[in-house]
């Protein structure tokens, strides 16, 4: 590869060339204030990218990636977005999404010891630890994965709703919605997982995530939303006796 970002300052003058010719006014636009609705706590995984998952434009999501989406409540920069997100932007949403298959949740049910990253990942271990026997019950270890990916989603949107930033947000009375979701890279659809949480009454609500180990909620992308609606919504009186299967339709009599 070669030692300077040549090609890569071709492929932006053709990107620039290219949005300006299907919209010339783009960049003054974009130029002007920002006004996401979103904030985006995602993994820093190349392939999971806010943006692109969503359909959205630059200017719509507010985005912060580390190494497993965690929420550290000592993070500097988490803290410094959430907040700018919450008290100046008036972000609305806050999505923790996580991914299947995430190297980061792996590496850290590994138990690797050698990089600063295992610090990172400390919280996800030390869960894992926690609940080891049942996790290693789980006999394919991509499944074992997974399940810590959904886990770890839930507890990144606790650990969001347990901050000052959102709690004060919540007091004031500011409309504010934290959700969890999963991302699977290898079918390109977002599942939501939930908690969803506006309020700090839900959040007490919720049971002990040491109980979700036993009783995973079920992620479910917009496509199985909709075909369980669409089954929910046909008619079982209209099921009992279809025209072709009826007595009279019968040619053996
Ligand atoms: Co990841």
């Amino acid at each position: 590869m070669s030692a300077t970002l040549d090609h890569l300052f071709d492929r932006n003058v053709a990107w620039a060339n290219r949005k300006t010719r299907e919209d010339p006014h783009y960049f003054h636009r974009m130029a002007e204030q920002q006004t996401p609705h979103y904030l985006w706590i995602g993994c820093s995984d190349s392939r999971v990218t806010a943006n692109s998952v969503l359909g959205l434009d630059p200017g719509e999501i507010f985005v912060h990636r580390n190494i497993a989406n965690v929420v550290h409540t000592s993070d500097m920069n988490i803290l410094s977005v959430l907040e700018f997100a919450v008290d100046q932007l008036k972000i609305e949403h806050v999505i923790v999404c996580g991914h299947y298959g995430c190297s980061g949740v792996s590496r850290a049910i590994a138990g690797e010891r050698g990089a600063m990253l295992d610090h990172w990942l400390l919280p996800i271990s030390m869960f894992y630890r926690k609940h080891r026997a049942t996790f290693d019950a789980i006999a394919d270890p991509t499944e074992r994965i997974n399940r810590m990916c959904e886990i770890n989603v839930e507890m990144q949107v606790r650990r969001l709703a347990a901050t000052p930033i959102v709690e004060n947000a919540w007091a004031r009375g500011q409309s504010l919605h934290l959700h969890g979701c999963i991302y699977a890279i290898d079918d390109g659809l977002m599942r939501d997982l939930g908690p969803h949480l506006s309020s700090v009454e839900m959040r007490e609500r919720l049971p002990s995530i040491d109980q979700r180990v036993f009783q995973p909620v079920e992620a479910q992308s917009s496509m199985r939303q909709q075909a369980i609606a669409a089954f929910g919504a046909i008619d079982p009186a209209a099921l009992e006796a279809p025209a072709c299967c009826t007595r009279d339709h019968d040619l053996g009599g």
